[in-house]
């Protein structure tokens, strides 16, 4: 079958590289895709906001079922207007891609549903939310409730940060409409965790877990990004654990859902903070996580277009997933300035050395060919994966890779998988 890709980033290019190993998938479109997916894949440009022109790929090139890879497309309704032509789609509907792109509506579902979450106060007024903050004195955390590029929070040590995040929200507008409202809420404390899950009605299938690093610095210092190295499995996932997000958030939240007409189907991510009162939800992402799906999918053994079948036809219950046993880790290198303002138009080198390595993918992101040369065109240019025996050796290889990789002003964190090797130390005492 003709499979098309929306998305140009690193999970793009790890979703349409499971693609290309599937003997079931002739054709794969990618769009914008970028230059990693260029050998797999037709890159097609187009403007993913247009869903009728993306309509008019599915038939020029004989697409038989189409995949979403970011939020964006799928919280404006990408999958609604798929299906109202009759065409195969991955997604959830606009409805309830909500989950992400209203962090007020998931704040109010987890709320009825009785889900585990920081304390939290939404303000559509900026005296109200500074007025709320002059009266904190704790840690607390704002968020802009729409949609950031994982930007849009600010975790505050006081009452001048927390102003200031008001400031750049819902005054200066960096994030645009995505700051109309504003969340502030508890700070949590503890390890973080990503949960993936096949979700469709009230049918839950669990993915592997992963974690991410969304500080650009390390020891997760400085802002916060949209992820800068990623590991799976995690080790802090214990069979207890996972039975709790399983029980206690991922039942309640699917029939909360249901209930709330806006039954779930897709993947759905959840973000957690592993307190000590236990795991307590820090987001919903309708979507696989960017660089999670990275490590994810590098362990994934089974067939993905049987995933991504049963998930657009609406019976995942006769899946039986397998995964490789062995860790992966990817690093992720971002140009000069990334979260901020960044360099693009450097050339980057070594990828032809790096490709050789065994159990060793490259995943592009922001990156684009021009003649012989692929270029960074983006704030996250490479998320450097590698599967190995144990975490030690996924991320040994893994950053063996990122040395053999070079562009102007590259940049990465030293420290990525640190967390999973520390826990898997613990355990092994
Ligand atoms: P979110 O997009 O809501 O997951 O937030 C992005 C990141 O900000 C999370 O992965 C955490 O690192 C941090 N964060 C968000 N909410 C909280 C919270 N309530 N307490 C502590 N850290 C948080
Ligand atoms: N890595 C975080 C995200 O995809 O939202």
């Amino acid at each position: 079958m003709n499979v098309m890709v929306i998305g140009g980033g690193g999970r793009e290019h790890a979703i349409v590289w499971c693609l290309s190993k599937s003997p079931r998938v002739q054709e794969i479109v990618c769009v914008p895709g970028n230059a990693g997916t260029l050998s797999m894949a037709t890159n097609v440009e187009a403007d993913i906001s247009n869903h009728a022109s993306l309509i008019e790929l599915v038939e020029q090139y004989s697409i038989d079922l189409t995949v979403v890879g970011p939020e964006v497309p799928l919280c404006a309704g990408i999958v609604d207007d798929f299906h109202e032509v009759g065409l195969r789609i991955v997604g959830p509907s606009a409805s309830a891609a909500r989950i992400e792109g209203d962090k007020a509506y998931a704040k109010k579902i987890m709320k009825v549903a009785h889900i585990p979450t920081a304390e939290a106060r939404v303000f559509e007024r900026v005296e109200d939310a500074r007025g709320y903050i002059e009266a904190r004195e704790h840690g607390f955390v704002v968020k802009a409730s729409g949609l950031a590029a994982g930007k849009g929070v600010f975790v505050c040590e006081d009452v001048e940060q927390g102003l200031q995040a008001i400031e750049q929200i819902m005054v200066d507008r960096t994030f645009g409409q995505a700051g109309d409202k504003v969340i502030v809420e508890e700070r949590l404390k503890g390890q973080e965790l990503s949960v993936f899950a096949l979700v469709e009605g009230r049918t839950i299938y669990m993915l592997a877990t992963a974690q991410d690093h969304k500080a650009i610095g390390e020891g997760d210092a400085g802002p916060n990004t949209g992820g800068m190295g990623a590991y799976s499995p995690a080790p802090v996932a214990t069979p207890e654990i996972m039975a709790t997000v399983e029980r206690d958030i991922l039942v309640p939240l699917v029939d909360a859902m249901n209930n709330d007409g806006s039954p779930y189907r897709g993947i759905l991510y959840v973000g957690l903070m592993l307190t000590p009162g236990g795991p307590k939800v820090l987001e919903f992402n309708c979507r696989l996580g960017d660089p999670e799906a990275q490590a994810v999918l590098m362990r994934l053994e089974s067939d993905i277009i049987d995933i991504f079948e049963a998930l657009a036809d609406g019976d995942i219950s006769e899946l039986d997933i397998r995964w490789k046993p062995q860790p992966a880790v990817c690093v992720v290198m971002t140009a000069k300035g990334y979260p901020g303002p960044y360099e693009k138009g450097q050339t980057i080198e070594g990828l032809d050395a790096v490709a050789g390595l065994s159990d060793v993918q490259v995943f592009q992101a922001g990156t684009k060919q021009i003649e012989q040369f692929t270029v960074s065109c983006g704030g996250r240019v490479l998320g450097v994966t590698a599967l190995g025996q144990d975490i030690r050796q996924a991320k040994r290889r893994a950053y063996e890779a990122v040395d053999s990789l070079s562009f102007n002003g590259a940049y990465y964190r030293g420290d990525i998988a640190d967390k999973a090797i520390a826990a898997m130390s613990q355990t092994s005492h």
